[in-house]
């Protein structure tokens, strides 16, 4: 069976997730669902980023101890992520002992190749990014995203060698145009490999909070080299059997993240000798009037504020369905409430009520309800193929052409009008088209929208079939 590794990033716990983080987490789910559903091998990984100075300060406001912060936050998350049925296999931890040995492994491995050095390092650091920045990259001396002054740094650093893998890289991306998607991300990053690349410190001297760096106990690694380890981590490295994941197959990321995984992850693999991912695909931004949602700005929404109010699945529905993967989009309650209404409780809600009912009116038996007819088979297909080239919103949109369609079927034959003429077998083969038809919707949401998915399968098969005693959807004005 072959094996499907895919990841989402690892977020900071300095607050609690907002719908920007949920977002990554569902596309995840939707393909992790897909693939098992192929018979694939999946590993999903997600998890937490927890040796960063951002926990740290977090820690402080909270006067607690910050591995106790850390360890109640991780909690939070994981929690989120269970109450959203997010189908992960791991959630990892970067405070654990085996992501240490992992980090240490993988500088040793560096360290042989002569890739990392001991250097001095002045300039700017922005905890909010968790970045070094350079003078260009602020805005009136500020950083652009956290809109705050970056630290002034002066002290002794390792390095790594990055600017030695630039043609490497670059090669790579000849070789695979695929690697790195979208294009709008591919281009960024081909841009950054060729003119700005440098090598880039890897460690924090006299931080304490972090993995010690090998040897040199007074330096902690740099929180993000730390990070994108997770992802061999979480496959047993340095140990026997990590092979067996390796390499990943999908990096799934946020915009903001490029140069980590698009650049120095790849580089970092290049040195250590490891194979590089397939593919890293980079989603974009939930906005909220047009400004990034994120927990520093203050504008962030709360994911199961609007899992009480609607569903989990109506909230996939809408993040999925709103933006397309890969573009930036701006969140908004009244576009919510207007595709739930028309698209979910007058859309699909409806077409299965009506259906249902008037099998249940006309007294028909539905012989076969799951088998699926050619037109439907043919949906399903691509579905699924859109599933697989992140293009969820026409995953979704294509089931929503087969509704509108089957809705036809129902007003062209008048099934009302046949009941008046007696014709019940023209019923029955009306009826039964529409019926199989909502099952081979039901099988096209399976990862999608795996609950209402389920709620389909199992209206369907029932015997005898009855009108829903709620609707799927009910609406809301
Ligand atoms: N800890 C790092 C990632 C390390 S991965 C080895 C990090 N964490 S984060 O918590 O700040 O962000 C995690 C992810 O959330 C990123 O992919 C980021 O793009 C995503 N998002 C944060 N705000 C977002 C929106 N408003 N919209 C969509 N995604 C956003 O970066």
């Amino acid at each position: 069976m072959a094996k499907y590794f895919l990841t989402t990033p690892i977020y900071y716990v300095n607050a609690s997730p907002h719908i920007g983080h949920m977002y990554t987490g569902i596309a995840a789910d939707v393909l992790a669902r897909h693939y098992r559903a192929q018979g694939r091998d999946v590993l999903l990984s997600t998890g937490v980023d927890e040796n960063s100075q951002k926990n740290v300060e977090a820690a402080e406001k909270q006067h607690m101890p910050v591995q106790q912060y850390v360890d109640a936050m991780a909690d939070t998350w994981k929690k989120a992520f269970d109450d959203m049925d997010i189908t992960y296999d791991t959630f990892f931890r970067t405070t654990s002992e085996e992501h240490k040995s992992a980090v240490q492994a993988m500088i040793a491995a560096m360290q042989a190749k002569g890739d990392i050095y001991l250097g001095d390092y002045t300039g700017y650091y922005c905890v909010g990014c968790e970045e070094f920045k350079a003078e260009k990259d602020l805005i009136e001396g500020k950083c652009p995203t956290h809109k705050t002054e970056p630290n002034i740094i002066k002290e002794k650093n390792y390095f790594f060698k990055l600017s030695n893998y630039r043609d490497h890289l670059l090669k790579w991306y000849e070789d695979f145009p695929n690697a790195v998607q979208p294009t709008s991300a591919r281009n960024k990053m081909l841009s950054y490999i060729t003119d700005e690349m440098e090598d880039i410190s890897i460690s924090r001297q006299s931080q304490a909070w972090g993995i010690r760096f090998p040897k040199d106990e007074e330096h902690a690694v740099y929180v993000w080299f730390d990070a994108l380890i997770n992802y061999l981590t979480v496959t047993g490295y340095p140990n026997n059997g990590y092979e067996k994941w390796w390499p990943v197959d999908v990096h799934l990321i946020g915009k903001d993240i490029i140069k980590f995984h698009c650049a120095i992850w790849p580089a970092m693999l290049l040195s250590a000798g490891l194979d590089l991912p397939n593919t890293i695909f980079a989603h974009g931004f939930f906005t909220v009037n047009g400004e990034k949602i994120s927990k520093s700005l203050g504008n962030a929404i709360d994911p199961m504020q609007l899992v009480q109010q609607y569903s989990k699945d109506v909230l996939r529905y809408y993040v999925l369905r709103e933006i397309p993967f890969g573009s930036d989009g701006d969140f908004s309650f009244d576009r919510l409430r207007q595709r739930y209404n028309g698209e979910l409780a007058n859309g699909l809600g409806n077409l299965v009520s009506r259906t249902l009912a008037m099998v249940e009116k006309y007294q028909v038996v539905i012989e076969n309800p799951e088998e699926i007819s050619q037109q439907g088979q043919e949906m399903i297909k691509k579905v699924g193929g859109y599933i697989e080239k992140f293009s969820f919103d026409k995953a979704l949109a294509e089931v929503w052409i087969f509704i509108a369609h089957l809705d036809d079927v129902i007003d062209s034959a008048k099934p009302w009008e046949l009941a008046k003429e007696g014709k019940t077998e023209d019923i029955a083969r009306v009826l039964t088209e529409v019926v199989q038809g909502i099952a081979a919707i039901g099988k096209a949401l399976h990862a999608l929208l795996p609950d209402t998915s389920q709620s389909i399968r199992e209206l369907v098969v029932a015997q005898p079939i009855k009108k829903p005693s709620q609707p799927l959807f009910a609406r809301k004005d």
